[in-house]
């Protein structure tokens, strides 16, 4: 109890509970550190926008030269078509591609993308201040559509850029990710999105101060055919049972449930997405076992409110549980892992590299072996 129930307690002092990291001293905490406060977080200014579908398929210019052009006529296109030449070859070289020969990206090319993300994170009007879990959320949603019987779904495809994905309701506010990454895509057109997804949500656990994810890239983007039937991710109104039919679908174990579940002390609930509201702990944009603290350590009773059924926390009522965050308490199997994770953040960040890094894999036929380990921003 001590050490949550003190945090609580100084946190509740704090005037409209400005979030701050609790005991871990971890360096990136600087970078992710939230500035703005619960009360004034569902603002959401300031956001990129770009189109959240397929990036536009270069130009095409079609050059129709009139035979009547004349001598005048053709010395100008020489020029132009010079012109041209040059400037498609430094689009190509842009977008990655060499002369000669298809680009193929390097461990240092992916890590270029790795610091861009990394960047793009902080945005101190942005909710807690990153956008560091709405982008581990996206990584999360694109891959738990996987099925092991039908060999369906998964991070493979990156589908969720297509109606009818896009509009499931699980995935309501994803947008924000998808939007933030374009500019990435469009830097790096060498990418593709289902790589670029997944990648951004490694950096993202990792610039927030969580594990390093081995990952690999290998994934091919899809059509609108291949997306997956809406009710493949969880409902957060359920029980145990159900969470268990969903990650069992997707090939996970009772324990790794429970260390992936351990994400949800990023980030918050948000009204106009799931219709629940608020954070799980006191540091939404620093990735720790706070989580399992919280669930064991606090008491929570139902929130009272016209919206969906969650749980509040019974000392400051500024935190919630979700029923199903709640079901990994209730049931035996399930919390005896909340308990070791609560015990021991070392294990929890093992646990979930393993079970994080699998997750983003599924449905991928990978032709390579070798995963990468990239650099965090505080190396
Ligand atoms: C039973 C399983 C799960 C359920 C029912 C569930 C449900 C939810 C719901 C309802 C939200 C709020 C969305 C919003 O209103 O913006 C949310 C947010 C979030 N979830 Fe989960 N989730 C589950 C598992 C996971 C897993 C496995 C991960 C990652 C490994 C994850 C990562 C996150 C993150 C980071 C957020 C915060 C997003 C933000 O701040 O925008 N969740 N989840």
């Amino acid at each position: 109890m001590a050490s949550v129930a003190r945090t609580l307690t100084r946190a509740s002092k704090q005037a409209s509970f400005s979030f701050t990291p609790l005991r871990r001293n971890i360096t990136t905490a600087t970078r992710a550190r939230p500035t703005t406060s619960i009360t004034a977080s569902t603002k959401q200014t300031g956001r990129r926008s770009y189109a959240s579908g397929g990036s536009p398929s270069g130009g095409s210019s079609k050059i129709v030269i009139p035979l009547s052009l004349g001598l005048i006529g053709a010395a100008g296109y020489y020029a132009y078509s010079n012109n041209l030449l040059a400037s498609a070859f430094a689009s190509a070289q842009a977008s990655g591609l060499k002369t000669g020969g298809v680009f193929t990206p390097t461990k240092d090319d992916f890590q270029k993308v790795y610091n861009d993300v990394a960047e793009l994170l902080e945005n101190n009007e942005y909710d807690d201040g990153s956008y560091g879990p709405v982008v581990v959320r996206l990584g999360w949603h694109a891959s738990g559509t996987y099925d092991k019987d039908t060999k369906t779904g998964g991070s493979n495809g990156a589908t969720m850029r297509f109606a009818p994905e896009s509009d499931h309701g699980a995935n309501a506010g994803l947008k924000t990710a998808r939007d933030l990454l374009e500019g990435i895509k469009q830097k790096h057109h060498w990418i593709t999105y289902s790589d670029l997804w997944t990648l951004a949500a490694v950096a993202a656990i990792q610039e927030m101060g969580g594990p390093k994810i081995p990952w690999r890239p290998g994934r091919k983007d899809g059509d609108v055919s291949a997306c997956t039937p809406d009710g493949r991710l969880p409902d957060a109104s359920k029980d145990q049972k159900h969470i268990r039919a969903i990650f069992y679908r997707m090939g996970f174990n009772d324990q790794e449930i429970v260390a992936l579940s351990g994400a949800h002390a990023l980030g918050r609930c948000h009204t106009d997405r799931s219709g629940f509201d608020g954070p799980w702990t006191f540091s939404p944009t620093m990735l720790t076992n706070d989580y399992y603290k919280l669930l064991l350590e606090e008491k929570w009773s139902w929130k009272k409110w016209n919206g969906p059924k969650q749980f509040e926390d019974v000392s400051t009522k500024s935190l919630m549980m979700l029923p199903t965050d709640m079901a990994l308490i209730k049931d035996k199997e399930f919390r005896k892992h909340v308990e070791r994770y609560a015990k021991d953040n070392d294990l929890f960040f093992k646990d979930f590299a393993d079970a994080f890094g699998r997750l983003l894999e599924l449905g991928v036929p990978f032709e390579k072996e070798e995963k990468f380990i990239f650099k965090s921003t505080s190396d």
